[in-house]
């Protein structure tokens, strides 16, 4: 799905135009964002619309976009993030800073589409601040089916169990859902994975801190 199309629909207005990307930092800290299952499900399914969930300063977003880029494919990724941080971010004084609030309400969302500018990746990355909810629910709507999705938003049990219910149905038969943190660190990420593919009787592949689910097809 062609970026501009999803913009209209989503923004209906281009919400990159007239934004000064020189006002922030090149900055593109994240954790894990360059991963090797990210890049060979874009290889293999070569997707049309990728939906990510947990943005961040879009290390992970641009990472796919970039690959998207590179295979000519004329698709998009849906960037979808409260731009608000986790509970683990207002926890940690470093991360705290990242979310560079001014009068109180974090920067983040634009330090994100500074380096989405930057990259020139605008005609891939369509942004959507809004809760991982509340997004899915509007796509439900609009009926998108994206062959990828890539969940890392809040860690806890119930929101990763949620993330997975609510994204894995959006995704398009033989589609892909690629979730962070299976690591030890993270047990409530690992509960809900362990837990939501034996539901769905799905092989859970995992490799370097990820995991990968395929949705049969049909
Ligand atoms: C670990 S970071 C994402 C990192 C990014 N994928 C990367 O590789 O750099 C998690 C993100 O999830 C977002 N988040 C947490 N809970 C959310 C929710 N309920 N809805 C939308 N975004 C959420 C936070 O704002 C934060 O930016």
């Amino acid at each position: 799905m062609l970026a501009n199309e999803l913009m209209t629909k989503l923004h209906g207005t281009d919400i990159y135009a007239g934004f000064d990307a020189s006002l922030y930092p090149d900055d593109t800290q994240g954790w894990n964002s360059e991963h090797p299952l990210l890049m060979e499900a874009i290889r293999v399914i070569r997707p049309s619309l990728v939906i990510e969930v947990g943005v961040w300063k879009g290390a992970s977003t641009i990472f796919m976009a970039e690959q998207l880029r590179a295979a000519g494919l004329e698709s998009s990724v849906l960037a979808v993030d409260t731009f608000l941080g986790s509970i683990t971010h207002l926890t940690r004084p470093e991360s705290r800073a990242s979310l560079a609030p001014r009068h109180g309400w974090p920067q983040l969302y634009y330090l994100f589409l500074a380096n989405v500018i930057r990259r020139k990746l605008e005609n891939y990355i369509v942004p959507f601040p809004q809760t991982s909810d509340t997004a899915f629910q509007l796509m439900q709507q609009m009926g998108l089916r994206p062959q990828l999705v890539h969940i890392d938003a809040a860690h806890d049990y119930e929101s990763v169990a949620r993330d997975l219910a609510n994204y894995y149905s959006l995704l398009a038969p033989g589609g892909a859902l690629v979730g962070d943190d299976f690591t030890t660190h993270w047990p409530e990420v690992v509960w809900a994975a362990t837990e939501f593919a034996k539901r769905h009787q799905l092989n859970l592949q995992q490799l370097s801190g990820k995991f990968l689910l395929q949705k049969p097809n049909v």
